[in-house]
């Protein structure tokens, strides 16, 4: 089954919005596998952002990730990549789908609440640079077969 890498970032957890975050991910039929509550170190922003290395918003990306704890989790389900990408919607706010977390909850793209692996590929990539194997939780989920076909 197809997993992807999320973040709740700092904006997300000072504002009290973990619980809706994680919330729209279940009412959707994705699947938790791996979950925790973390200070982001210098090291590990610059590994994860560095594709963004050299751009303008480089510096501040890395200063609003370490600024304050984040939540990082692992969602799995039927094309998660592309369902939790839809759920929380453009990077910029005002151009992200209505209902999504993005527009529901945002306005700047710097304050852009959430991160998720924009490709299978970096899903496990980004899983692997977060997390151990053991924190992977393999688990049969009763309503499994009434969500995935
Ligand atoms: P993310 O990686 O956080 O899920 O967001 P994304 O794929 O939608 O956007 P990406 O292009 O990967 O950019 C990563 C994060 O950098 C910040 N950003 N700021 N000021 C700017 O023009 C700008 N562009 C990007 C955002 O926080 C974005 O989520
Ligand atoms: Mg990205």
């Amino acid at each position: 089954m197809e997993k992807t890498f999320v973040l709740v970032k700092p904006d997300g957890v000072q504002r009290g919005l973990i619980g809706e975050i994680i919330s729209r991910l279940e009412r959707r039929g994705l699947k938790l596998v791996a979950a925790k509550f973390m200070q982001v170190s210098q090291e590990l922003a610059e590994t994860h952002y560095a594709i963004h290395k050299g751009k303008p918003f480089y510096e501040g990306l890395i200063r609003y990730i370490t600024s304050a704890p984040v939540m990082a989790m692992v969602w799995e389900g039927p094309n998660a990549v592309a369902a939790v990408r839809q759920t929380m919607g453009a990077t910029r706010p005002t151009e992200a789908a209505p209902g999504s977390v993005r527009h529901d909850f945002g306005l700047e793209v710097g304050r852009n609440l959430t991160h998720a692996s924009d490709s299978v590929e970096n899903g496990q990539k980004e899983t692997a640079l977060w997390f151990s194997p053991e924190e992977l939780v393999t688990w049969g989920r009763a309503v499994d077969e009434w969500v995935f076909e």
